[in-house]
């Protein structure tokens, strides 16, 4: 009986949640207001952490802005000023020393207060095949697209645990997927960052938190430099994405609550397509979207942080 009652539970509750998902693709989610939260921003020195770094500012919230680029920083705090952030501050941390990280949240803990909104963006690329890639940067790329989310969770987590409100913002990658050739150590960082941000996710389910929040945000390409040179092989299907629109639209997926962001839309089809088809039938698809050349044109920063 009790196999019964819980059977059925889960089929009516299942077909509620696919009616509730389907009435929102034409009925937008409820946004949450964030002003006054204390948002925390790992890379906002430029790219894409900059720019939502400028959107959350547009929202009232308070800004903590992280990068070790001292002068893109100070850049970064004079756009979320302008844009309306209700204060800004800003401190040179190198998210891949975990000392560092600790050393600096307890600064931002004593002058601005708990963090509420925590965004994991610093990311790096090594961008060689696996072989060619000196151990250090290697090990540079773990550090700073995994180990750091890590640490920053140590650090800002306990506080969102003890108010049962929060939000963690993984900024991963549709590498952090489906694996590339010429990716390996960044796909390996980024798999780990979406398997991580995932679990605590759940781990605060488990523990009755489920006023703390998980987004993971999953783009393809994004037009911020860090991938110069890199094309897509047909841009129709794979669009090779806007640094604003990809702001924007992790903006919307924290305002809503929406666990999982891919980036363009295809993502969604293509991450699904790899867990069901036939392995030789998902190559032939890899081969088909320009999986397997992807990196063949990569420049990346013209500076590379070592
Ligand atoms: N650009 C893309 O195509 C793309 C695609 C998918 C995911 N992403 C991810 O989005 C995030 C932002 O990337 P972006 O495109 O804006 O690149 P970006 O290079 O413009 O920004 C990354 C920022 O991280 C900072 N940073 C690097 N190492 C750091 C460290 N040790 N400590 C603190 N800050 C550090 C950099 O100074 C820079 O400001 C990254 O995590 C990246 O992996 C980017």
């Amino acid at each position: 009986m009790h196999f019964l009652l819980e059977t059925l539970r889960v089929l009516l509750l299942s077909l509620w949640f696919n009616i509730e998902s389907f009435i929102h693709l034409f009925v937008p989610r409820r946004r949450k207001s964030v002003a006054g939260e204390v948002v925390l921003i790992t890379g906002a020195g430029s790219g894409i952490g900059r720019l939502m770094a400028r959107e959350f500012a547009s929202l009232g919230t308070v800004l903590v802005l992280w990068d070790i680029n001292q002068e893109g920083l100070k850049e970064s705090a004079v756009l979320a000023r302008e844009s309306g952030a209700a204060r800004v501050y800003f401190y040179v941390c190198d998210c891949s020393s975990k000392t560092e990280v600790y050393r600096v949240a307890d600064q931002v803990k004593r002058e601005v207060g708990d963090v509420s909104i925590l965004v994991n963006n610093a990311g790096i690329v090594t961008g060689k095949k696996f072989m060619d890639a000196p151990d250090s940067l290697i090990e540079k790329t773990m550090e700073v697209n995994t180990m750091a989310h890590f640490w920053t969770y140590k650090a800002f987590l306990p506080a969102m645990i003890a108010n049962n409100h929060g939000h963690l913002v993984s900024i991963a990658s549709s590498a952090g997927l489906i694996g590339v050739n010429g990716l390996a150590d960044y796909c390996a960082s980024k798999f780990a960052a979406v398997g991580f941000a995932e679990s605590i996710g759940l781990e605060m389910l488990a523990i009755g938190k489920s006023g703390v929040k998980t987004t993971i945000v999953c783009p393809y390409f994004i037009n911020t430099g860090m991938f110069d040179g890199c094309q897509s092989k047909w841009p129709r299907v794979l669009p090779i994405l806007d640094p604003d629109y990809a702001a924007k639209k992790i903006l919307e997926a924290v305002l809503t609550d929406q666990v999982y962001v891919l980036m363009p839309r295809s993502m969604y089809m293509i991450s699904g397509l790899k867990n069901i088809l036939p392995m030789k039938q998902g190559l032939l698809l890899g081969e088909y979207l320009g999986a397997f050349n992807m990196m063949d044109n990569f420049k990346g920063r013209a500076k590379k942080q070592e």
